[in-house]
């Protein structure tokens, strides 16, 4: 059985690290990436790990996953916000999902308060940084071997 999964990432989330340090820190998404690549490695899970600032190459990710992956780590960045498309793509994945934000969106502006995506969530994690990935993956991990609910 695979143990791939997917941890994606959408727009201005290249630019981590210079990007509003004080809302998203000082990591860069390659940071983020090694973190995750241990984390993983320690689940013997293997990661397919993306950024993309448009929304088609996200969607087309997700199908990607449909068909060779048992999880996705996302965090959509402005897409959470408005992205029916993301969210009808994820509907037909059949593994856990995380939704994960770097920042807690429920602390900000009222358009961050909504989630297209969290309704299709087994779980969200929001305002623990960068640290939300290594935590999202050890979670997906716990629903993959089925030790969890
Ligand atoms: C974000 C929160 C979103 O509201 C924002 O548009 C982002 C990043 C986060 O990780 O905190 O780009 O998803």
């Amino acid at each position: 059985m695979s143990r791939l999964i997917y941890v994606l990432n959408g727009p201005n989330l290249n630019l981590l690290g210079k990007r509003q340090p004080e809302i998203y820190g000082s990591e860069t998404l390659a940071d983020v990436e090694a973190e995750c690549r241990r984390v993983a490695s320690e689940h013997d899970l293997e990661i397919s790990f993306h950024q993309s600032n448009r929304e088609y190459e996200i969607i087309e990710w997700i199908h990607e996953a449909r068909e060779t992956a048992v999880g996705i780590v996302i965090n959509p960045a402005a897409f959470t916000h408005t992205s029916v498309a993301i969210l009808d793509a994820l509907n037909m994945c059949e593994f856990p999902i995380i939704e994960v934000h770097i920042s807690n969106i429920h602390k900000r502006e009222a358009f961050r308060h909504h989630s297209y995506v969290s309704g299709v969530a087994s779980g969200v994690i929001a305002g623990f940084g960068t640290q939300g990935y290594p935590f999202a993956i050890h979670r997906l991990a716990r629903l993959i071997d089925g030790a969890a609910r």
